[in-house]
């Protein structure tokens, strides 16, 4: 039985025998679940010297962990599309065939909110247990009022009960429900129209994405519920230029898009517009592997123009059923070619910036949220050397030290 987040010891206190990412020492002092101070050891101020000690034993500190683009909340799983990708489908292949995200729709549909809860809330608890303490979660299982609905209520369900920060995106355009078939004009009418309005009244919806790509919508009609977003004052992200180059990615900076994820394709244009509008570029190794890619994201042109670099697990049942953040660093650095700071940076304060939570997550600094991690870790480089393991020593979460 796991102890309740709420009933978690506190973090209140001086925190000493700390090394931060730059290997220097380091320590921080923690009042009221706030970093109010952060600093060398020998300069703690004198206030602070009697508080309450939690001591480090020299473990590499870092922020929290933020795992920025995730559907976590599904029913069933896809093992079978797995076995048919082995035997030589594509992704595309399966989905005509009525696998893909529809059948991942049909078990959604059936499933209970409390037994999506309880099926996602097994998941989450892995990815926290590795230091992670924001998420994003989606909808986009659900393709319709009542099942998005309940996707969205149980991510911010999942926040509550776990003491964990949860960013919701509105994924209604993620794939056209069977029900819509032949009508994919009504289907974004009504995502527009009725979904959108009608769950962000409700506060359930903190973004709002689109799946842009020739097994999903086009770019006129994402375009339509960028609009619809941007009449409500809700920010927008897009899956980008995954399996071909779309033009989704610039349509999206012209949006000033938080981010576009995956970006395997994109174009030269995307990469401008999106430095330019200062939209967060999301690599997701994890979809990459699963789907056998060969079309690298153009690590070295986005670096060039300084467009930040998030790494996520883009944890889904189909094409990244991947449950640990730093393996995801690991594949960033191992498969494109990322340095280990940048895949640090992409796991923390660049993770961050794709959920516009660049002001209280993803950096240690004085005035925020205690949200770090004490690592069994001698050099920082190791959080992207080692895989298959969880080298935690303890995690502070929402200023309560939560695992460890
Ligand atoms: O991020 N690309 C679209 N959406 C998901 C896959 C969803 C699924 O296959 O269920 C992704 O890879
Ligand atoms: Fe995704």
């Amino acid at each position: 039985m796991t102890t309740r987040f709420d009933q978690s010891p506190s973090a209140d206190g001086l925190w000493t025998g700390l090394r931060g990412l730059d290997g220097q020492p380091c320590a921080i002092t923690v009042a009221d679940g706030r970093i109010v101070w952060t600093g060398a050891p020998d300069a703690v101020p004198a206030a602070h010297v009697s508080l309450p000690r939690h001591e480090g034993g020299g473990a590499l500190v870092t922020p929290g962990l933020v795992d920025c683009h995730t559907h976590l909340v599904y029913g069933g799983q896809r093992a079978n599309e797995f076995a048919m990708r082995l035997a030589g489908a594509s992704y595309e292949e399966v989905a005509k065939a009525g696998g893909g995200i529809v059948s991942s729709v049909r078990a959604t549909r059936e499933a209970s909110e409390d037994s999506l809860f309880a099926s996602a809330s097994a998941r989450l608890q892995s990815l926290l247990a590795e230091g992670v303490c924001a998420i994003e979660i989606k909808s986009g299982y659900g393709l319709s009022l009542e099942h998005e609905r309940k996707q969205l209520r149980v991510a911010r369900r999942l926040g509550e009960a776990h003491g964990v920060t949860v960013r919701t995106t509105f994924l209604g355009a993620h794939a056209l429900p069977p029900e819509y078939a032949g009508r994919s004009q009504d289907y974004i009418d009504l995502v527009c129209r009725e979904m959108l309005p009608a769950l962000h009244a409700e506060g359930l919806v903190d973004a709002v994405d689109v799946f842009c790509e020739r097994i999903a919508f086009t770019l006129a009609e994402t375009e339509q519920v960028f609009q619809a977003a941007q009449a409500l004052g809700i920010p927008v992200k897009l899956h980008a230029e995954q399996l071909s180059d779309m033009g989704g990615a610039a349509l999206a900076a012209r949006y000033g898009a938080l981010s576009c994820d995956h970006i395997e394709h994109l174009s030269q244009a995307g990469i401008d517009a999106m430095a330019a509008a200062g939209t967060v570029a999301v690599l997701l190794p994890g979809a990459y592997y699963t789907l056998r890619d060969t079309q690298l994201p153009p690590i070295a042109a986005l670096r060039a123009a300084g467009v930040p670099m998030a790494v996520s697990t883009d944890h889904n049942p189909g094409t990244s059923p991947a449950l640990s953040l730093l393996l995801m660093a690991n594949m960033a650095c191992t498969l494109f070619r990322l340095t280990v700071p940048e895949a640090i940076a992409g796991i923390t304060t660049h993770a961050a910036r794709a959920l516009g939570l660049q002001d209280t997550h993803g950096t240690l600094v004085a005035g925020r949220p205690a949200n770090f991690v004490l690592w069994k870790l001698q050099d920082a480089a190791e959080l992207a050397y080692w895989f298959g393991q969880r080298p935690v020593r303890c995690v502070v979460r929402q200023g309560r030290i939560a695992e460890g």
